[in-house]
């Protein structure tokens, strides 16, 4: 350590008061400390007597971190605590492990419940309401994140939820499983929906559009110029992408005349009718007869939750869409996230193959921290 840095060395609650003359506004010990967990400051001591440098804390506070920090407060009231912003946090972390098993929109983040139940980041503060073996309840249980960290934080947990669907997310992933049992069943199945792609003329017929895509793609909207150029004002994309869009649609049409692709549903009664391309339909279908054989109920209802996920993503949609359905898209499109032309999907297998192995990594790395037994338990009514 540097002479000059030993210097401005400071204790938590001095550092507090500092950095709240420094920003204007009221600054925690807690917040402090949580700056040292995430790395922001560097700690220097240790066991009660953590020191923290003065200028490491005027870097923080002028970085972007720092200043939304500072704004945030000036909107809300400096006695915010910013403690619970979890501004620090990657998306890796908020999705770590199971977490990610299935896409769900009102998930909070693992570690706003971690807080609330051992808050190990705030050493003042008073109140740790549970401690290991404790049974938590959580009767809103959504998609399990509480279960899951008071699983990981070697509590037991209770979830309730009124919907089936989040019962069965939930429950999937507290669940103890037999790995091998779920590898042995996903590789049967992925050995026969490859069987069932390539019986179909749906793999020639996309691996010929992806080429002509490709080209097309490297002539009209070529990477970087093309972005560039569309930075720079020097095309207006609606005219140009419009141009393009229609001058591709007989060439994907005479491919779908081709291989006899037929890209409607012949009803539109469900979701499942309306929104997926018929050859979409039918692997999704051919994976679901697939899972109806498994005899192990737990094997059974994981690989479920991965069709699940995977027939969310292969929706008849753009990529810019995924979120607000709008109306299903059955031709190649001009896609404005990726600057080019797009194809719908034709077929899950892509999909299909990357959740698997995601799903089976995720349990793989929930389990093995684990130390205690726990027991979950969720119901749905
Ligand atoms: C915001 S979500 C909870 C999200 C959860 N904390 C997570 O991280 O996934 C609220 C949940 O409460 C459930 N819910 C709403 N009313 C309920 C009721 N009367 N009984 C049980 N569950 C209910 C909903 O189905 C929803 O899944």
């Amino acid at each position: 350590m540097m002479t000059s840095e030993k210097k401005d060395l400071i204790t938590i609650k001095e550092a507090s008061l500092f950095a709240t003359k420094y920003i204007g506004k009221n600054v925690t010990t807690a917040n402090i400390l949580y700056l040292v967990q995430y790395g922001k400051v560097k700690k220097y001591g240790e066991n009660g007597s953590t020191l923290i440098c003065k200028s490491d804390l005027v870097t923080y506070y002028e970085s972007a971190n720092g200043k939304r920090e500072i704004e945030w407060k000036e909107k809300l009231g400096s006695d915010l605590n910013w403690t619970l912003s979890f501004d620090n946090l990657k998306e890796a972390d908020t999705t770590k492990h199971v977490h990610r098993l299935h896409p769900y929109k009102g998930k909070y983040i693992p570690q706003l419940v971690e807080y609330f139940l051992d808050n190990h980041i705030d050493n003042f503060k008073k109140d740790v309401y549970f401690q290991k073996g404790d049974i938590v309840l959580d009767p809103f249980s959504g998609s399990g994140t509480t279960m899951v960290q008071a699983c990981e934080m070697g509590m037991h947990a209770i979830g309730i939820d009124v919907s089936a669907f989040n019962a069965l997310i939930g429950n999937c992933k507290v669940m103890k499983y037999d790995i091998t049992n779920i590898i042995i069943e996903t590789n049967r199945i992925t050995k026969k929906l490859k069987q069932f792609v390539y019986n179909s003329h749906i793999r020639e017929f996309d691996e010929e559009l992806t080429q002509k895509l490709y080209e097309f793609n490297n002539l009209y909207f070529p990477v970087p110029e093309y972005k560039y150029r569309l930075h720079h004002k020097e095309i207006n994309e609606k005219e140009y992408s419009a141009k393009y869009e229609k001058e591709f649609l007989p060439i994907y049409q005479e491919l779908v005349s081709k291989y006899g692709i037929k890209l409607k549903q012949d009803n539109y009664k469900t979701f499942l009718d309306k929104w997926y391309l018929p050859n979409v339909r039918s692997e999704i279908n051919c994976v679901y007869d697939e899972i109806q054989k498994i005899q192990n109920s737990d094997t059974k209802k994981i690989i479920s939750v991965i069709l699940s996920r995977t027939i969310r993503s292969c929706r008849a949609t753009t990529h810019a869409d995924l979120a607000t359905l709008v109306e299903p898209v059955t031709t190649t499109y001009y896609c404005h996230k990726h600057g080019k032309m797009c194809k719908p999907l034709f077929s899950i297998l892509k999909w299909w193959e990357t959740y698997t192995k995601d799903t089976i990594k995720r349990l793989k790395n929930f389990r093995q921290p684990l130390i205690f037994t726990n027991f979950s338990f969720h119901c749905s009514f």
